[in-house]
């Protein structure tokens, strides 16, 4: 199976977002990530459909809105209209969540169901059926930079397995601290799709056509003992 990345946008140097959005492109990255935060959630802020809206003029690359906002319901049209493709929202913070993918449908977008280090995988697996990806939070959402939290990496092998009992198609991405080193990891416990931050792609020192490298090489190879 194809690994897919998605450049986490929040950790792109953003004073210089078009051209480092144009070497994303050329390296191959598979889509965009944009987190958006909202100081209630998570103790953070982040980016909004504003700037959705600005990078959606640069790029055809697919985008997808990371919600990690209390009452993310309120604010589904807005991020669409902004030009998300795929909007992720928090099984934690969704009381209708069946509700919330049929309004996403509807929209034409894709639903995806995100969910943090402490939720058990049980409370997402009704919602198979009805998304494109569930979206394992392998640090506490808010901040990049954190250390992966090692116990997700089974929790993706659990999501993994509920999704083949079912025979479903569905995506599943690891977000926080895609490294190098945890990447190959979390591919061969069931990952299909990373979001890559400053633990590769956006590394300090590197350019992001290296990160982008580094990392599909790390891919390549078979995974280090965590
Ligand atoms: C957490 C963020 C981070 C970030 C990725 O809410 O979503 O996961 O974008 O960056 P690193 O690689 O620093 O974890
Ligand atoms: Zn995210």
């Amino acid at each position: 199976m194809k690994v897919k990345l998605s450049a986490s946008v929040i950790c792109a140097d953003l004073a210089d977002l078009a051209s480092q959005i144009k070497e994303l492109e050329e390296a191959g990255v598979d889509m965009l990530h944009f987190d958006v935060m909202d100081g209630h959630f998570v103790p953070n802020l982040g980016l909004g459909p504003v700037v959705i809206e600005w990078v959606r003029k640069v790029t055809s690359l697919s985008f997808e809105a990371h919600l990690m906002i209390a009452n993310p319901g309120k604010y589904i049209e807005r991020f669409v209209a902004a030009g998300s493709q795929i909007v992720a929202l928090h099984i934690e913070t969704v009381d209708d969540f069946r509700r919330a993918t049929g309004r996403l449908q509807m929209l034409g977008a894709s639903p995806a169901v995100a969910i943090n280090p402490q939720t058990p995988v049980d409370r997402i697996e009704p919602l198979l059926e009805v998304v494109s990806q569930v979206l394992v939070m392998t640090v506490q959402p808010g901040f990049a930079g954190q250390p992966l939290i090692r116990e997700t990496l089974a929790k993706i092998g659990r999501v993994r397995d509920a999704i083949e009992k079912r025979r479903l198609n569905v995506d599943v991405a690891a977000d926080g601290n895609v490294s190098f080193q945890n990447a190959p990891a979390m591919v061969s416990a069931g990952a299909n799709l990373l979001v890559c931050g400053t633990s590769s792609i956006f590394s300090p020192g590197l350019t992001t056509s290296e990160g982008v490298r580094q990392l599909r090489a790390a891919l390549a190879r078979p995974p280090s003992s965590l």
